[in-house]
């Protein structure tokens, strides 16, 4: 029988999609990792099931234990996952920006959430950032996952999603677009793409509002440029430490309507119901149209499903009280 023994063996070996009506006016073949396939609906059960497998080897995690971690979401989805098959209590905290139904999915799983003020500095002790950290000290046997400082981050994709790219281009990949959060996916990603063939372009998607990308150009750490944005999942007030910037070649910003704007337009020409972020992973591909030449083989993260998004980019109603329709 070709079974799996539980649903975390589904995570990874994702399609690789062509994208048709929404590039048709870039010369280059661009093709979609579609990331919702995973069993979370997410990239993050690549690096949550990576990070838990280590843990448990090292003996950092041990039966019974809690995991904690400040998740925006969808790790904490991954981790609830985990959670769920392996018998550990979860709990995240999270910033009050998020979706209801994100905050709803992980209580599904049995997770407790704890949601907190977005607008504060991530050193406010109220942030979700310091929030976890102090309740991984408070509570016995607990393992805090620290995504923005945990290398076994960009590990997991350097063990998994670069491989999978590499195996499904057939090592024929010139370009690789991906947004940045943790900056873990391209990191990994981007590394095991180089050392493969040094002249692929790895080219990141920021956020208008997020630090990253003037850090990138003036490698100046401005957290006072800083300013509050809608878009989920990608963008940040600091420099994680698992975000190497020596894999990346350049970098794009991209706004909140327009990534709305595109996500919509990407399951209407494309059928592909993908969240916020691959939006700004579709706009932001566009603005480095000058990359791209006939012949070139470019790939792109679609990090999670349009599902999670119904309440805001999905919904015509909100997308009117945002003036974006
Ligand atoms: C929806 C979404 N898109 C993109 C990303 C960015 O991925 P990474 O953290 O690997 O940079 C994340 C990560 O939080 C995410 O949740």
């Amino acid at each position: 029988m070709k079974t799996l023994n539980n649903i975390l063996e589904a995570i990874g070996n994702t399609p690789l999609v062509k994208l048709n009506r929404v590039v048709e006016d870039i010369d280059a073949d661009v093709y979609a990792k579609v990331e919702y396939f995973n069993p979370g609906q997410s990239i993050k059960d690549r690096i949550a099931k990576h990070i838990i497998e280590k843990a448990e080897k090292e003996g950092l995690l041990k039966p019974g234990g809690t995991i904690i971690e400040a998740t925006s979401g969808n790790t904490g989805m991954g981790l609830a996952l985990i959670a769920a098959i392996k018998g550990y209590k979860c709990i995240f905290t999270i910033p009050d920006k998020q979706s209801q139904s994100k905050i709803d999915a992980l209580k599904a799983f049995g997770a407790e959430v704890i949601v907190c003020p977005t607008a504060v500095p991530p050193e406010d002790p109220r942030s979700y950032y310091e929030v976890a950290k102090r309740l991984a000290r408070e509570i016995p046997n607990s393992f805090l996952v620290n995504q923005y400082f945990n290398q076994w981050n960009p590990e997991a994709h350097y063990l998994s999603t670069g491989p999978e790219i590499w195996e499904q281009t057939d090592g024929k990949i010139t370009h690789f677009v991906a947004g940045v959060g943790t900056g873990g996916t391209i990191s990994g990603v981007g590394r095991f793409l180089k050392e493969k063939n040094p002249d692929i372009k790895v080219l990141a998607i920021d956020t208008e509002g997020s630090i990253l990308t003037h850090y990138f150009k003036t490698g100046e750490e401005r957290p006072d440029l800083a300013r509050p944005y809608l878009t989920e999942g990608i963008g940040e007030d600091l420099i994680p430490a698992t975000l190497d910037f020596s894999v990346i070649d350049d970098f794009v910003q991209v706004g909140d309507k327009e990534s709305a704007l595109a996500a919509r337009e990407l399951t209407r020409k494309e059928a592909i119901w993908a969240g916020w972020s691959s939006g700004s992973a579709l706009a932001g591909l566009r603005k480095y149209k000058h990359y791209f030449k006939k012949g070139d083989v470019v790939v792109v993260i679609f990090p999670d499903h349009g599902s999670r998004y119904l309440a805001k980019i999905y919904n015509d109603e909100w997308m009117r009280q945002q003036g974006w329709l």
